[in-house]
């Protein structure tokens, strides 16, 4: 029997990466894609295509390139994504559009292209990589939140909307794990937060010490439940993904303790 057909998106690290190697072994039909086929060098798929979800062209070629080669899409994963630190007061908004740009109309783009052709098929699953920030909202992290706020809306939308299609929507939830995230997020903030003149500088201080000692779930943990969830015949809305005990505790906690805590600790 042959297996799924998989499209994944932001496959060049990270968490992408990884699951185009377990699902391969498994033996799905994985289409890997990154916004340059260079940088999907090494990655296990049988099919690589340069898909940069904020280009609408980009999109619809890497689409007829999966339809040509398989004439069928079983599985869609919107992994692509990345992060940006700052205090609201503080964030610029150019680089706020294009976080949202990727992190949520990078799905919805997706979604609008792939759903058609699951439509057709009468199945179909759509896995949005969301977060616990999408549950969960952190000091200096609020456009990052948003954004991932904003997947859950995406997705529980969709999954309403297309169940009568056959095709299943579900986000996941991760907590932290050992990928390239931090170090992009690094690039991205780390200088600005250094600014002593800025009002948030304590915030931002707190945040980078955290990082440092953060642990994070090793990676091949986190996308074998990733793996487990997706062999699941009727996928649930939404789960949690290497979540360490501590956020779901957050997570239960009453509104005023919680931020008591997320203020002091
Ligand atoms: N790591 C964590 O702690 C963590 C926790 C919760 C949720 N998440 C989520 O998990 C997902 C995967 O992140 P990761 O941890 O695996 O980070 P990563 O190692 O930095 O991987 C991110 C991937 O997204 C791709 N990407 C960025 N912009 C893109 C664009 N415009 N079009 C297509 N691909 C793009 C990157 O590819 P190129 O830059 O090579 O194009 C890269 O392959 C993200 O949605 C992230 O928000 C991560």
């Amino acid at each position: 029997m042959v297996g799924k057909v998989a499209l994944i998106t932001g496959c060049s690290s990270g968490v992408g990466r990884e699951l185009c190697r377990t699902l391969t072994e498994k033996g799905d039909r994985v289409v890997a894609t990154a916004r340059s086929l260079e940088r999907l060098e090494g990655v296990s798929a049988a099919l690589k295509v340069a898909l940069d979800v904020t280009d609408q062209d980009s999109i619809k070629q890497a689409i007829a390139a999966v339809m040509n080669a398989y004439g069928r899409i079983d599985v869609l994963v919107n992994n692509a994504g990345y992060s940006v630190r700052s205090a609201v007061e503080e964030i610029d908004l150019e680089e706020l559009a294009h976080l949202f740009d990727v992190n949520v109309y990078g799905i919805v783009r997706m979604i609008q292209a792939v759903a058609p052709i699951m439509r057709q098929q009468g199945a179909g699953k759509i896995i949005n990589i969301g977060s616990v920030s999408g549950r969960l909202t952190g000091l200096v992290n609020g456009g990052y939140c948003a954004s991932k706020h904003a997947v859950e809306a995406i997705s529980d939308a969709a999954r309403l909307e297309l169940q009568g299609f056959g095709i299943q929507v579900s986000v996941l939830e991760p907590g932290a794990m050992d990928t390239d995230f931090f170090r992009t997020l690094s690039q991205n903030s780390d200088e600005r937060m250094q600014n002593s003149q800025s009002p948030y500088h304590p915030f931002y201080q707190r945040d980078l010490a955290f990082r440092k000692k953060q642990k994070r779930a090793d990676l091949s943990k986190a996308t074998g439940e990733i793996d487990a969830i997706l062999a699941r015949k009727r996928l649930k809305g939404r789960y949690p993904v290497a979540l360490p005990f501590v956020f779901s505790l957050l997570l239960a906690l009453p509104e005023r303790l919680r931020e008591w805590l997320m203020l002091r600790v």
